[in-house]
């Protein structure tokens, strides 16, 4: 049921307020005045000391799955101090690439029943890891096969496009971290702000929801692009890649997210006053470094487009140069939440201009259950 909305994926994107809170919902403990904040993951209680204890935590997926835990590795590597590694599930397989009794492994599907993923768990069970799974889907393949796990709860995600559950899989993994990292003073004042953003993220979510029109005029002018990059790093390396995913997979164009460190390596050829580049500078420790990169590509003539945070056009834009998407400014962790939902309305507002399926994309399939 579509309700009021045109399509899936346009319903799934502007629901995300709602399914971030049935996400957290019983999850997330304040607390009186004088007791700490907490997180409660019911599913990994017993599983935690073995956790922490593992050597490295592998994050394994595919596609926006596999995003959203590359968006929640460094929160997690901060808060827990165990390595985290990443690996997209049928390059595990090609590879046959090492897991040890040692590790943790977590496996992050929307679905539950992705065959490449299910295929990597089956190997990490063989090779002896601890498994967890963070999936969308009670009952499915992974939920099922897994030792434990965290259900992220967002809802039934019907677009072939994955939206909602996202930053809802990006949510469960903050929390994850939250559970995971040790309760030491030093963490406190930080660990007390990432839970007090995630209370509040549901309404930061609704703000940013408010640019659908900017968005969609954004789209107009982008229409008939053959290509976009999306820069990134630090955080929002993740929200680069999920962005340009979401406008090649339903609005059929090419797209490219890049690690904004990577652009003296190649991508700087590339640039000059045609190709439309969106770089996301949003407030946090790689900030300056994010400044550096705007200014070399208006040295170049880039055609940039900057997302920056709210009241910040002027620190991202001298001299007003180029067009600024203004977000709300949310804890550096919960930033990728904020900053992918407006590149999800414009992929969607892009389809629609383009006169393709939203929720069928040519060629694909909800959910990739043969190799
Ligand atoms: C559980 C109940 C929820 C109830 C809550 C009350 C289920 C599915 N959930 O939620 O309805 O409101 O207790 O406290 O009955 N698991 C895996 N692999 C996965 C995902 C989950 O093994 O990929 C396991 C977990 O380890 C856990 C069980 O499935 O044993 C349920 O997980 P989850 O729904 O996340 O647990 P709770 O949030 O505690
Ligand atoms: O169900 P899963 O999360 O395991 O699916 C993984 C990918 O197939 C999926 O995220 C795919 O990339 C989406 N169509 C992206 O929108």
């Amino acid at each position: 049921n579509k309700g009021n909305y045109e399509h899936y994926m346009q319903k799934e994107i502007h629901e995300q307020p709602e399914s971030l809170k049935t996400t957290m919902r019983g999850r997330l403990i304040r607390g009186g005045s004088c007791k700490a904040k907490t997180v409660l993951l019911g599913g990994l209680k017993d599983h935690f000391k073995t956790i922490r204890r593992s050597r490295r935590i592998v994050f394994i997926g595919c596609g926006t799955s596999y995003n959203a835990a590359l968006a929640a590795r460094p929160i997690l590597e901060e808060l827990s101090g165990v390595p985290v590694t990443m690996e997209i599930a049928s390059d595990l397989l090609d590879r046959q690439g090492p897991i040890y009794r040692e590790d943790t492994a977590v496996f992050v599907s929307q679905s539950g029943e992705t065959a490449d993923t299910l295929q990597a768990l089956e190997y990490a069970l063989e090779n002896g890891a601890l498994c967890v799974g963070i999936t969308n889907t009670v009952g499915s393949a992974i939920a099922r096969h897994t030792h434990c796990g965290v259900h992220i709860n967002a809802g039934a995600e019907i677009g072939v496009a994955s939206t909602k559950a996202y930053t809802s899989q990006i949510v469960v993994m903050a929390m994850l971290a939250l559970a995971i990292g040790g309760d030491t003073i030093s963490s406190q004042t930080r660990r007390e702000a990432i839970i007090d953003g995630l209370f509040d993220l549901p309404n930061k979510v609704r703000e940013v929801l408010n640019l659908d029109q900017e968005m969609k005029d954004l789209a107009k002018l982008l229409v008939a692009e053959q290509s976009l990059l999306v820069f990134g790093r630090g955080y929002n390396y993740a929200t680069a890649l999920e962005g340009a995913l979401k406008v090649k997979e339903v609005a059929l164009m090419h797209s490219e997210g890049i690690l904004a460190g990577e652009m003296k390596h190649g991508p700087l050829a590339l640039v000059d006053e045609n190709l439309p580049i969106i770089v996301i500078a949003t407030r946090d420790s790689c900030f300056s470094k994010q400044q550096s990169v705007i200014q070399q590509l208006h040295a170049r003539k880039g055609r940039v487009i900057v997302m920056c945070s709210k009241g910040e056009a002027v620190s991202v834009c001298p001299g007003g140069l180029g067009r600024v998407i203004e977000v709300p400014h949310v804890e550096d962790c919960l930033q990728p939440v904020i900053n992918v939902v407006p590149l999800q309305l414009l992929a969607y507002h892009l389809t629609v201009l383009r006169g393709y399926n939203v929720d069928q994309p040519r060629n694909l399939a909800k959910s990739v259950t043969t190799q």
